[in-house]
């Protein structure tokens, strides 16, 4: 059984070798490291599966599945510098410098996408009563995970994808945080409960997962929610994401659906869903139609995460909810892929209508090739 999987392994590791070698371009590469060490790789899936196996089969296979990933890992960057020198030779040779071609004006950039789209969620949110909290990127444990009801052994630590800092001289690691829940805990744990009656924060932030496709950026941003008080009920949090689902998506009569999920930290938990129509073309149109589009996470906080900062969940409830906002932001305008965000390319906030094209005459060394 496990000399079958060994060679398995050392078939697919050839395979893949092979592929790196035969591949024409940077596109194709990346698709190679999508399929190989991304998140539903075929590499990953057999880490993936390392559970079933007893604790010395499974060391043996790990070490195995370590080495073939570091090869590949190694193999796929040797790859992208010889293409990335291919293509900077090309440009050395096609594009001279004509030193006396009058300079461009300086274009005008304008407003992140995402950071319009935070605006937008801060102006929304503080129409409903809420104000603006932050916390850390860099994370302890504690606050990441285990605040928030995810103790060391919890399965949902392993759906975090997290990256971890090198542990400190006591053996403890810090994370990048994998969700802008920690700052719930936080922003709980500086109530005075002797003048408290009710709060309602907005967090929004960068978050961290080791996860890199048209769809996800090791990156991102994600807005978090917290309303804590004595009479707070599911029926507020319903009303409160529907107000912010319609008013976002600017559609009055926007279906909404809350659909029962999990999560650690809430109980119970819900995923925000709308309504949209995926179109033959591949396209979406949000609004009413047969199709239902995931939004964000939610649910009622969980009376053990109260409990863990002191509140007493007898006399205080509250909800919580997270949203990703690259994803936000991609469904409100269309964009299908989300690496370019952080490209700081014009041409593309400009094809998306984020920069505006003010006056032509400023931008004549460039008429006509970005209309
Ligand atoms: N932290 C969750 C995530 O990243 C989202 C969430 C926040 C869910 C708050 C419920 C309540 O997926």
């Amino acid at each position: 059984m496990i000399s079958e999987l060994k060679e398995k392994l050392l078939k697919l590791s050839d395979e893949i070798t092979n592929s790196i070698s035969l591949c024409k371009d940077l596109n194709d590469l990346e698709n190679i490291r999508i399929n190989s060490l991304g998140k539903k790789g075929t590499i990953t899936s057999y880490l993936k599966n390392l559970r079933e196996y007893d604790e010395v089969s499974k060391k043996e296979i790990g070490a195995l599945i370590n080495d073939i990933k570091d090869k590949v890992n190694n193999l796929i960057l040797e790859k992208k510098s010889f293409f990335k020198t291919q293509i900077l030779n090309e440009k050395l040779i096609t594009e001279k410098i004509d030193v006396t071609l009058t300079p461009y004006e300086n274009e005008t950039g304008s407003l992140h996408p995402l950071s319009r789209t935070i605006e937008e969620l801060c102006a929304i949110f503080a129409d409903m009563g809420f104000s603006i909290v932050e916390g850390p990127d860099i994370e302890t444990d504690y606050y990441n995970f285990t605040a928030l009801n995810i103790p060391y052994e919890h399965p949902a630590r392993q759906e975090h994808d997290t990256f971890y800092l090198h542990p400190d001289e006591n053996g403890n690691r810090k994370v990048l945080r994998t969700h802008t829940s920690p700052v719930q805990i936080r922003t709980m744990e500086k109530i005075d409960l002797e003048n408290f009656d009710e709060i309602r924060y907005i967090i929004p932030g960068r978050t961290y997962r080791s996860d890199h496709d048209a769809t996800h950026s090791p990156m991102f941003h994600q807005c978090e929610g917290l309303v804590l008080g004595k009479n707070i009920n599911m029926g507020h949090l319903k009303g409160c994401l529907i107000e912010f689902c319609r008013t976002y998506f600017n559609e009055e009569n926007l279906p909404v659906r809350f659909r029962p999920s999990y999560f650690p930290f809430t109980e119970p938990s819900a995923e925000v869903d709308i309504g949209c129509k995926k179109e033959k073309d591949g396209s979406l149109s949000i609004g009413s139609g047969e199709d239902w589009l995931e939004i964000l996470g939610s649910g009622m906080v969980h009376p053990r995460v109260l409990q863990g900062v002191g509140i007493d969940p007898s006399k205080y409830q509250g909800f919580a909810f997270g949203m990703g906002l690259e994803r936000l932001t991609m469904l409100k305008y269309g964009i299908p892929d989300l690496r370019p965000f952080y490209d700081s390319d014009l041409r593309w906030l400009k094809h998306y209508g984020f920069v505006p094209v003010d006056n032509p005459s400023l931008h004549s060394g460039l008429n006509g090739v970005f209309s």
